[in-house]
């Protein structure tokens, strides 16, 4: 099944000291997704921010709200990103034994449940709980910080999730690294939900960021029309047919 390609700006890269207008303006500049990280310090080697801040900014918006939990332990905390606004929640396979039990958990608060993996962590994972997830996450950075760099060792894994989701409606979303070019590479191998920081906030100027988000689309769109099956094997090739901007 063939969804529309969504862009999700990560507020990670916006200025928090306007938070409120960042979001106003991805919104305006046509997020279609507010992806939202939070890190605990513990997970991952890095600290952002919890539910208040997401219920503080959750009036400013009426997108989805799509909140990326890097936290271990989880399952003590899913009810408050729920109460705090949160429309979707991912969890990682990696921070705690019982993935099954969270994924139930999130969808029994009445919210999508998506699970992420972690670069080094094989597809397989997810083979047992497809029927309990909306969306799955694929880590293209290891995760905890911002403005890292693609790691292209997750196309494959990519293309093998894309085949065992097959028509489930389950979105297939990466994060980490996406730029036009990025984005190229991973719709043709099958994700249809792009997570993007630094490349939509470059320059922290609200002007720009309807451009950054439109430039990461239309590379990912022209990818997936262009067919492009197999892109890492023609990376020239796909570059120079995405590089639309
Ligand atoms: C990394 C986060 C990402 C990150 C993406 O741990 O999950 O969402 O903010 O940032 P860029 O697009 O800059 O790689
Ligand atoms: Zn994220």
């Amino acid at each position: 099944m063939t969804k529309e390609i969504l862009i999700a700006p990560s507020i990670l890269a916006a200025d928090f000291a306007r938070l409120g207008e960042e979001i106003a303006a991805i919104d305006a500049a046509g997020a279609d997704w507010i992806h939202c990280d939070v890190m605990d310090g513990h997970f991952v080697p890095n600290i952002s921010f919890g539910a208040d801040v997401i219920k503080a900014i959750r009036p400013m918006t009426k997108k989805v709200f799509d909140v990326h939990l890097m936290i271990a332990p989880v399952d003590p905390y899913i009810e408050a990103f729920a109460t705090a606004g949160a429309d979707v929640i991912t969890v990682h396979a990696e921070a705690g034994p019982h993935l099954d039990r969270s994924l139930q958990a999130i969808r029994a608060l009445g919210k999508k449940a998506g699970v992420s993996l972690c670069p080094a962590t094989p597809e397989a994972v997810v083979e047992y709980v497809l029927d309990r997830i909306d969306l799955v996450l694929v880590m293209t950075v290891n995760p905890g910080f911002g403005g890292q760099s693609f790691l292209e060792s997750q196309i494959e894994k990519i293309r093998r999730i894309r085949t065992m989701i097959g028509d489930r409606p389950i979105r297939l979303e990466v994060d980490g690294g996406i730029t036009g070019d990025t984005a190229a590479i991973v719709a043709a191998a099958g994700a249809d939900t792009l997570v993007a920081g630094s490349a939509v906030f470059r320059g922290k100027n609200g002007a720009g960021y309807a451009a950054n988000i439109a430039a990461i689309r239309l590379a990912a769109e022209a990818a997936r029309v262009a067919g492009l099956h197999d892109i890492s094997a023609q990376p020239a090739r796909a570059r120079e047919t995405a590089r639309i901007r």
